[in-house]
């Protein structure tokens, strides 16, 4: 799995020129990208990086990626990222790694978002891998009132769980916020249910990508995938 990780993480960095502004992804598939962008950096590529997370600064500057922030630059080139889902619309459930705020905030400030996989994260219709929802912890449970009512609107319902971390204390988010996971094992209508986790104001940032990813580039057993939004 790691190996299709890199193979599609190698495909993406064939899209980077020289003096490209790029956004970094998080995650164990753009770690790869971070990665195999460091040796080019190294080789004599000038690039600069908005980081999606404090780990992929942190990774960046080790591999000795110049950096910059959005306040800095205009727009970006391309967002490379990971997803934990994607439909044929390239739609995306992210967010399992905890940075669906500062990701989406990069993805949208990119001309193009590529979104890099193994196969085993396309499917037909999202939901299967639990939503992350990024909330307040201030009136949580209204809040989660309201998601539910969203969830009931759109057609969904399923158990909610505030993200724990491996310490098993609350998972806090890099924006010092906190995660619900939502199992709903079938979104079928991923932009409505959007739209309406957007409106609630304890809600943060929700883990549906709509419309943000341009290209997915997919690894499997059978070779290398590359798929363009409609
Ligand atoms: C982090 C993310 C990741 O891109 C997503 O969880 C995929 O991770 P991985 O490449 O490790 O499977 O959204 O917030």
């Amino acid at each position: 799995m790691d190996q299709l990780k890199r193979q599609a993480a190698a495909k993406a960095l064939e899209q980077v020129r020289d003096g490209m502004k790029l956004g970094l992804g998080t995650g164990s598939t753009a770690k790869h990208f971070v990665d195999l962008l460091g040796e080019k950096v190294a080789a004599g590529l000038r690039v600069v990086g908005v980081p999606t997370s404090e780990a992929t600064r942190a990774q960046a500057e080790a591999c000795g990626i110049p950096l910059t922030t959005l306040d800095d630059i205009d727009r970006l080139d391309i967002t490379i990222d990971g997803a934990d889902e994607m439909d044929p619309a390239l739609n995306l459930i992210k967010g399992g790694g905890g940075a669906l705020l500062r990701e989406k905030i990069v993805a949208a400030a990119s001309d193009r978002m590529i979104v890099i996989a193994d196969d085993s994260k396309w499917v037909d219709v999202l939901g299967r891998f639990p939503l992350p929802i990024e909330v307040i912890p201030f009136g949580l449970t209204a809040t989660r009132r309201a998601i539910s009512d969203a969830f009931a609107q759109s057609g969904v319902s399923g158990q909610m769980v505030v993200r724990k971390g491996k310490d098993g204390h609350v998972f806090v988010t890099d924006g010092g916020h906190w995660i619900i996971d939502a199992h709903l094992g079938r979104i079928a209508d991923a932009p409505r249910l959007a739209g309406l986790l957007s409106l609630i104001p304890g809600v943060v940032e929700h883990g549906l990508f709509i419309g943000l990813g341009s290209t997915a580039i997919l690894a499997g057993a059978q070779g290398i995938r590359v798929v363009e939004r409609r």
